[in-house]
């Protein structure tokens, strides 16, 4: 087992009724003044943007509103978010949405606390060491953002799509989460998210340094079961309690650091493919990770196929002889439950491939994983074309 050190200050709140809880969390932080992120409108058709309001108002803390973070939060509206933060000296960020409003709080977060500009820390030029507090209310359980001290931003003049990652510093202060305020997700959006959350604990299952790990790789398992039962229950009853509940601690699980402790040669290597399909053509970023991982995979290595063997025989209780056979199974999954396995079924007829390859090698060499030769990349990103 590879030596870790493992912090996570986040406090979660998890089950029916939680938001109730955020009046007191904010009192017992002493906040007066918060800059409330949220997004395009979901919020206020599932009733969360209400219950939050009371509770702010409950707690008698001062508002100042920045909603309209888009899917693939954008460096622009970051930026005019660390503004209103300062203008309004507010003394929290409190982000009520999915990981795209739970990033760009972060960022927000840490801007805020900063003279640096906020790209910055995204280019690596600067590191945030403090960050205002931040409370978030998570209505879409993937990401894993609301308990982990990552987040990601979309330089749009540029097209590059960077991950800040900073443990124990971006980590929520406080978390809630509410397997209700996620009923109103639609089929394909928990589809996204369910691609998302497996992707999450594939990528490190699939590392080609170790052989077995006892601890590591049954609890990995165990959330990719855990997932993928959750998300029949979903599609078979959207209203399922426990289904929803399950799959939100799993999205929770499967990103903040804990299964993936120990285990070596965790690189990301589909999140790295993934980051610039979402850039340039906005899509979700499941639909892009449901998109690339069966092409990886068809093109995986002996050391990573060991692994992708044991994966698909201990997740799927199939036996895998080659990767194309591992592949086609896993599409057959996401098409079964409804996230694309093409740049057409993502809604790309025509992807500019020469582009996306650009900018996965530069992140590729950005990481020092010398071994993603640009033929290689243009080979995994062809194969996503049918
Ligand atoms: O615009 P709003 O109103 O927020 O609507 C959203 C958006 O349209 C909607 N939505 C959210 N909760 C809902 C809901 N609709 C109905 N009912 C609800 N309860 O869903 C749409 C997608 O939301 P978004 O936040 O964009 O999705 P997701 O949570 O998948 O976040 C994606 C972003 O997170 C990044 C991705 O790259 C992408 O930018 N990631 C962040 C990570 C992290 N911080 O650790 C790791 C991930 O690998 C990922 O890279
Ligand atoms: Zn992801």
């Amino acid at each position: 087992m590879q030596s870790f050190t493992y912090f996570n200050p986040t406090r979660v709140h998890m089950g029916a009724g939680v938001i109730s809880k955020l009046s007191e969390e904010l009192t017992a932080h002493g906040i007066q003044r918060v800059l409330l992120v949220f997004g395009r409108g979901s919020i206020r058709r599932n009733g969360v943007y209400a219950e939050v309001l009371t509770q702010l108002s409950n707690a008698g803390v001062e508002v100042v509103e920045h909603g309209g973070v888009q899917g693939n939060p954008v460096l622009s509206h970051a930026r005019s978010g660390v503004a209103l933060a300062k203008e309004a000296r507010v003394d929290a960020i409190c982000g009520v949405g999915g990981g795209s409003v739970i990033d760009e709080a972060k960022a927000i977060a840490a801007g805020a606390a900063s003279n640096s500009d906020v790209w910055d820390f995204f280019s690596g030029n600067a590191s945030p060491n403090q960050v205002l507090p931040l409370f978030t209310v998570c209505t879409l359980p993937a990401t894993g953002s609301e308990m982990n001290g990552i987040c990601v931003l979309t330089n749009e003049e540029t097209q590059e799509k960077n991950a800040l990652v900073k443990p124990g510093v971006l980590n929520p202060t406080v978390s809630f989460l509410d397997p209700h305020s996620t009923m109103t997700l639609s089929p394909v959006q928990t589809a996204y998210a369910c691609t998302d959350i497996l992707s999450h604990v594939m990528e490190a299952y699939f590392t080609a340094q170790t052989e077995w790990l006892p601890l590591q790789d049954n609890l990995m398992a165990g959330v990719c079961r855990a997932t993928i039962s959750a998300m029949d229950g979903i599609l078979k009853k959207p209203d399922d309690y426990d289904a929803r509940a399950t799959f939100m601690w799993a999205a929770t699980m499967a990103w903040s650091g804990i299964v993936q402790a120990g285990v070596p040669g965790t690189s990301m290597p589909c999140h790295a493919l993934e980051m610039p399909m979402s850039a340039v053509y906005d899509m979700a970023h499941g639909a892009g990770l449901s998109v690339v991982i069966p092409a990886w995979i068809a093109q995986a290595t002996e050391g990573h196929a060991r692994r992708i063997r044991s994966f698909f025989k201990t997740v799927f209780d199939v036996d895998v002889p080659g990767m194309t056979d591992a592949a086609r199974i896993l599409r057959a999954y996401y098409q079964r439950i409804g996230s694309p396995v093409t740049f057409a079924g993502a809604g790309v007829s025509n992807p500019d491939v020469a582009q996306l390859v650009l900018l996965a090698a530069a992140s590729f060499a950005q990481r020092g994983m010398t071994d993603y030769t640009t033929e290689r990349i243009q080979n995994i990103y062809e194969a996503c074309l049918q």
